[in-house]
Parts: C-alpha cells; structure tokens; sequence
C-alpha cells in the first residue's frame, strides 16, 4: 500500500509516523516533508499549497490514500480534484472546508444548527464595526473571515485594542481578502480544549481529548502562537462531557452542512470553550490539529489507516478507534523570536540521545536536511513528545528529552500541562 501525506510539519511527522508503523506497513511519501519525514518515509518535493503538482504527483504515482493535512490544500479543493482522478483522499471537500475557511460560514452554520457559541455580528464597513465595538465595550474578540495564517483573531482587552484590530483588517487590509469580512465576538471565558471527531458525515467517532498552549510564553503570556505544546487527556474535558460534545455540537453541524448539500468527510476540530454553561465553539477546523495529533496519534492502539478509509468509504464505526491508557504531552521547541522574526538554518543537536529517553519521540516541524545535518527551518522547530503513566510521567518524560537537545536561541514553554496538575 502507497500513502501520500500532504504537509511538512509536526502533525505531519506525526501522521506519517503513525501510517508507517500500521500493520500494513504502507510505503508513505510526504509533500514537501521535513527532515524527520524523511528519516521514516520519502519526501516528494512539492509544496502542499502547490494543488496542480500534487494532483499530478498523485495521477502519475496512484497512491492508495492521500492524507492531507494543512487546511489550506483542504480549502482548495485538493481532495475534490483527488476523488475526480479516481484516488482516494482523506479530508472534506471544498465545500466542507469552508468551516474553517470562512469563519462566517461557520457562524452561520453553528447558529442555523443551535450549536452553543459565542454571540457574533457580521461587518463589512469599519464604521459600522467601530459604533458597535464603543456600543458593547470590551472584552471581545475581533476575528478576520478567512484564513489568516492564524492571525486573524485578536482577543480584545480594551476598546482601542479593538478599534485597532477592525482598522487593521478593514481599513488597512492586512489580511487581504481574508479580513474584508470580520466578526466582532463576545469574549467567553473558561479553559480551552480541543475535541476532534472523525467522521464519514454521517457517523461520529470523537478521539481522545488535548489541550494546547497557545500563547509564546509560560503563565499563557505573550503574543498567540500555532500553538507552543499540548497535553492528552486534556483533564477539562470529564468524560461525562463527551455525550454532550457529540449531542450539541458534531451531531447538528454534520446535520446542517447535510441539509445545505454538504456531506463532511474527514477529521472535524472544534475548538471548545468549557464555559461555566457548558462547552461552546470557538472555532471549528477541518483537519487535524497541530500540535494536538502530536499527543492524539501516539495514543491510539491500533490502526490508522482503517478508520481514515472508513471515512472516506462511509463505513465509520467505534470500533476502529481504541485508545492506550498513557498520558501523552508534547512540548514544542521553537525559534527564538517566534511567532515574530526568527534565525533559521542552524544546526540542531542531540535528537539521537532524546530519542533513547523511555516512551519518547520527537516530532519535526521546521527543520530541513543540510549536509547531512538537521537545521531549523520553520518557527516551530520540535515537538517533543513523550507518553507516561499519567500525565505527570509524560511531563517529565517530555522535557527530559528537551534537555539533551540543543540549537542556537531555542525557545519553549517550561510549564506545558501545569493546568493540568492545578485542576487536581
Ligand atoms: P481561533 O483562531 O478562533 O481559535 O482563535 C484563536 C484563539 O483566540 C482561541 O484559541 C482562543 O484562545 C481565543 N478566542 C477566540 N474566540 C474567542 C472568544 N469568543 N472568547 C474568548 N477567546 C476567544
Ligand atoms: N493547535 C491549533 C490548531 O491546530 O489550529
């Protein structure tokens, strides 16, 4: 069996890392890769924004599968163009993408099913924005439409930070297209999770929780990032949520996009606020998370491949999704100066002696092969992962293995799954 991956960062490392060890043993290709991909598979050097090459890659190379990770592909139509050469591809259609593509879409998609989120008005004209933002006050949340390389949302603390963010995106245009369109949110407070479900549009399979640290800097201080580590079972989400989580919020989005025409296949993300009233939608995704599949893929028992083709077949069932008992934590190591400016191109040391700590793996993300060497390449360089007994385990674990790595101004977080530990 031949897989193509699509992406070339952390959750990408870790899909493929997870493909190659079921127990079918594909042969797995990744386009573009990193330069952990290609320790374990082979790297294909197309962008995965680079749609026509991909869709000739694949109709020259017939894969089995082809997963795609980025949302940007996704929101292309990458898999439309796939399914149309006869292959098949795991991830929504176009059409189905725009949950994440247009934060609009989403918004009315949640409202039109009653999915519980956050309050929200549509605006075009900054002045329009502007009267609304002094009328309500802060806090709130200003978000661009479109796909903001996860920029777009900026939480809101005082009326000027607002009036700031509405100029940017609609006076400005610093998203471009993406932010001609914004919403102005109500600020919801509580603790975030991430809750993915795999899903064939109609069945509903919802993988184990994680929750990610998105702010730079420990104290969930300095600017947002992609995302600085995650933590599986995310302690947040009790089990007794999850009857709920699929009640109110898969079950009536899958049944909304199904009564516009849209049957959703893939992995759905819905990033969750646990508000004293209950979990509500701040963001849904279509793909997997990054760094989330990090914690998510090392702990499931069994296959991938057979759940990933069950939802592209129509055929999901519980079953095909079983979890290990570990705790698994990822800490990510970036560049300094991420998400601002950073150095790339330095060499990267000890990824051998992390790699014999017990229970550990570390993901690439942006690194790239140079002369024989690992060098960073990206923002987020590493996530280091590690499983454990509980989460304590994986913790420690974790950054046992950061320590014996090293690389010029490296960054990370030292308080990855501290949340965790004061919710008990
Ligand atoms: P998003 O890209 O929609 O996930 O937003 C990025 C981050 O902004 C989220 O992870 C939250 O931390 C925060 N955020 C988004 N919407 C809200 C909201 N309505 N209330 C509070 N925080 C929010
Ligand atoms: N970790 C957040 C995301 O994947 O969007």
């Amino acid at each position: 069996m031949n897989i193509l991956v699509v992406g070339g960062g952390g959750r990408e490392h870790t899909l493929v890392w997870k493909l190659v060890n079921d127990s079918r043993r594909p042969k797995v290709f990744c386009a573009p890769g990193n330069a952990g991909t290609a320790e374990i598979a082979t790297n294909v050097n197309i962008g995965a924004e680079d749609i026509p090459g991909l869709v000739q890659w694949a109709r020259e190379y017939r894969p089995d599968l082809v997963v795609v990770g980025p949302e940007a592909p996704l929101c292309e139509g990458l898999v439309d163009l796939l399914e149309k050469e006869g292959i098949k591809a795991f991830g929504p259609s176009k059409a189905a993408a725009q949950i994440e593509g247009s934060k609009v879409f989403a918004k009315d998609v949640m409202v039109a099913a009653g999915v519980p989120t956050a309050r929200a008005s549509l605006f075009t004209d900054a002045d329009q924005a502007l009267d609304f933002v002094r009328s309500i006050g802060a806090p709130l949340v200003i978000k661009a439409e479109g796909l903001a390389a996860g920029k777009g949302v900026t939480v809101c603390t005082t009326v000027a930070e607002a009036e700031r963010a509405v100029r940017e995106s609609l006076v400005d245009g610093v998203f471009g297209a993406a932010g001609r369109r914004i919403l102005v949110e109500e600020f919801l407070e509580g603790e975030e999770a991430s809750i993915m479900a795999l899903t064939d549009g109609k069945r509903v399979v919802i993988l184990a929780s994680a929750q990610d640290h998105k702010r730079a800097y420990d104290n969930d201080e300095g600017p947002n990032t992609g995302g600085m580590g995650t933590y599986s079972p995310a302690p947040v989400v009790t089990p007794d949520r999850y009857p709920a989580i699929e009640r109110d919020v898969f079950g009536p989005t899958l049944a909304e996009l199904e009564r516009r025409g849209i049957r959703y296949q893939g992995v759905l993300y819905a990033g969750l606020m646990m508000t004293s009233k209950g979990a509500k939608v701040l963001e849904f995704n279509c793909r997997f998370g990054d760094p989330e599949t990090q914690v998510i893929l090392p702990r499931l028992a069994g296959d991938l491949v057979p759940a990933l083709e069950a939802c592209i077949d129509g055929t999901l069932r519980p079953e095909l999704v079983t979890w290990r008992e570990e705790a698994c934590v990822c800490v990510v190591m970036a560049a300094g100066g991420y998400p601002g400016t950073y150095r790339k191109g330095d060499e990267i040391r000890g990824l051998k002696q992390a790699a014999v700590v017990k229970d550990a793996v570390v993901f690439h993300a942006g690194t790239a092969l140079r002369d024989g060497r690992v060098v960073t390449s990206g923002g987020r360089v590493l996530g280091v992962t590690a499983l454990g007994a509980g989460l304590r385990e994986a913790v420690d674990r974790a950054y046992e293995a950061v320590s014996c790595i090293a690389f010029n101004d490296a960054m990370y977080r030292t308080d990855i799954a501290a949340k965790a530990f004061r919710r008990r």
